[in-house]
């Protein structure tokens, strides 16, 4: 199962797929990381793992669709089974999503369909919700709404900061994220006619 995964900084969701690879000998490759822009952290610690590296500055380019298209070039030199968005910070546009329909999956810090969007700690603090959580979805042209492959939870705690919460949410994230990376490698992922995700073995 051929992988490549996007970041846009220190790729912490990045570092915890590519150690579930190694370390349970799964049947994938990271065949790539790619950020959208150079500086990004994870960028450096994927290429002193051996990883392929690319950035692909959204910078350099004058519109979302030429930064897309670019950025699906790349994508395409690896012929990836899947595209894993890993604390990757732009929206893509919708024939980008198309052109990867079905195998584009990303990974956001809530409980879809709960907050979508930016600073979802801060709106769940200010909901005062008691739980939250990550969502890892495939990616549709609608933002934060395809369908749901795996959720976390976590409680929110009475003196939570938004920084407390996103740490706790974000250790969620690399188990989720990374039992997500075993299923795919195992093939157990499909989606069913009504557009909803199936985990073979899971209920
Ligand atoms: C994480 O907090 C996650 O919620 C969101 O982007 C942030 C950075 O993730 N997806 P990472 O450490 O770059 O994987």
């Amino acid at each position: 199962c051929r992988l490549v995964v996007l970041i846009s900084g220190r790729g912490s969701n990045m570092q915890a797929i590519v150690n579930t690879v190694r370390d349970h000998a799964l049947p994938a490759q990271i065949c790539a990381v790619i950020a959208n822009k150079a500086e990004a952290g994870g960028l450096a610690w994927a290429r002193d793992r051996g990883l392929p590296v690319h950035a692909v500055a959204h910078r350099d380019y004058a519109n979302r669709v030429e930064f897309d298209t670019a950025l699906a070039n790349v994508i395409d030199i690896h012929q990836p089974d899947y595209v894993l968005l890993a604390g990757f910070m732009r929206v893509l546009t919708p024939s980008f999503v198309e052109r990867f329909n079905g195998r584009l999956i990303n990974i956001h810090p809530s409980l879809l369909p709960a907050f979508p969007g930016l600073h979802t700690h801060q709106q769940a603090l200010a909901m005062g919700v008691q739980w939250h959580g990550c969502t890892v979805h495939f990616v549709t042209p609608v933002l934060d709404h395809g369908p749901i492959i795996a959720q976390g939870i976590v409680p929110v705690i009475a003196d939570d900061t938004p920084e407390t919460l996103a740490g706790r949410v974000l250790q969620v994230e690399h188990k989720v994220y990374s039992n997500v990376v075993r299923w795919l490698a195992e093939g157990r992922i499909s989606l069913n006619s009504m557009q909803r995700v199936q985990v073979q073995g899971i209920a």
